[in-house]
């Protein structure tokens, strides 16, 4: 309805009124400099003289896909601190994950939730209705060492390296005598990435050949995800980087993108060094 095309083509009304919601209560709270956004192709700046010290990076609706047949959806945002002095840039927002001060999201599924983090672990908030306030439900979350679960679309399985497919092989087929994964992919990665957090397992956007980084974006999708799910004692990586120590170049820049329990982050990669 709002008939506004958004950088990546997609034209659902909600994704665009949720980014002018966030974009608009952000800049009214004073303390933000600067925003990204998975919805503006260039950096948001906060009209001088708010004196901010922060800026930050937004998904603020993630998962259109499941906007209208209505699965659950989410929110993402990560939060640094500028290290500029003037006008903020871009390259103010290019830092790498390792300095974000703060991360959250929130899932908008059959309750609401907030998944947030300032650095010293993960806690759960639930929205509790009747009184208008998210309730502390769980402290200090901490992921299995190991799930039962793999996580991707594994549609794109023709296109994938050798290496992903051997590895789904493994979790279908195990030789060891162990049990096969159970698979789940609901296509929005908050609902995807809160289940590994509170099940354990792992989901990955691995490249394909015909998205040669993967779809999942570094700066607010990847790079807050990331922060909790270590916060939370799991790993997250490309296949050959840890994710929060990826310099980013653009805003918008894509990387491959695996996280979730320790252990099967780490079988995974013995995966790829087998290929590599
Ligand atoms: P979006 O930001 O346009 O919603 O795209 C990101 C979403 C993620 O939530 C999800 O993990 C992924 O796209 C699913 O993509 P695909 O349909 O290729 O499996
Ligand atoms: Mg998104």
């Amino acid at each position: 309805m709002a008939g506004a095309v958004n950088v990546t083509g997609t034209t659902e009304e909600a994704d665009v009124l949720s980014n002018d919601l966030v974009i608009n209560m952000l800049q009214a709270s004073y303390s933000t400099c600067c925003m990204v956004s998975e919805e503006n192709k260039e950096i948001i700046v906060t009209p001088k003289d708010n004196g901010e010290v922060r800026w930050s990076a937004l998904d603020p609706l993630d998962g259109s896909s499941n906007i209208d047949c209505l699965a659950s959806i989410g929110t993402i945002f990560a939060i640094y601190k500028r290290v500029s002095d003037g006008e903020p840039t871009e390259e103010d927002a290019l830092q790498p994950g390792n300095s974000m001060v703060c991360a959250g999201y929130a899932l908008y599924g059959s309750a609401t939730l907030v998944a947030l983090s300032t650095g010293a672990g993960l806690n759960f908030f639930m929205l509790d209705p009747a009184i208008g306030e998210f309730i502390l439900i769980e402290r200090n979350v901490k992921i299995k060492p190991r799930g039962k679960i793999y996580s991707l679309n594994e549609g794109y399985a023709k296109f994938f390296h050798p290496s992903i497919n051997e590895y789904l092989r493994h979790k279908k087929n195990p030789e060891d005598g162990s049990a096969p994964y159970g698979a789940r992919y609901v296509g929005s990665m908050v609902s995807d990435v809160h289940r590994t957090i509170a099940y354990g397992g792992i989901f990955m956007y691995p490249a394909n050949e015909k998205s040669p980084k993967g779809k999942l974006r570094l700066l607010y999708e990847c790079n807050p995800i990331a922060f909790l799910i270590e916060q939370a004692g799991g790993l997250a990586t490309t296949g050959t980087q840890r994710i929060l120590d990826v310099q980013p170049e653009t805003l918008h820049q894509r990387v491959p993108f695996v996280v979730g329990s320790p252990d099967d982050v780490n079988e995974y990669l013995s995966f790829v060094q087998k290929f590599s």
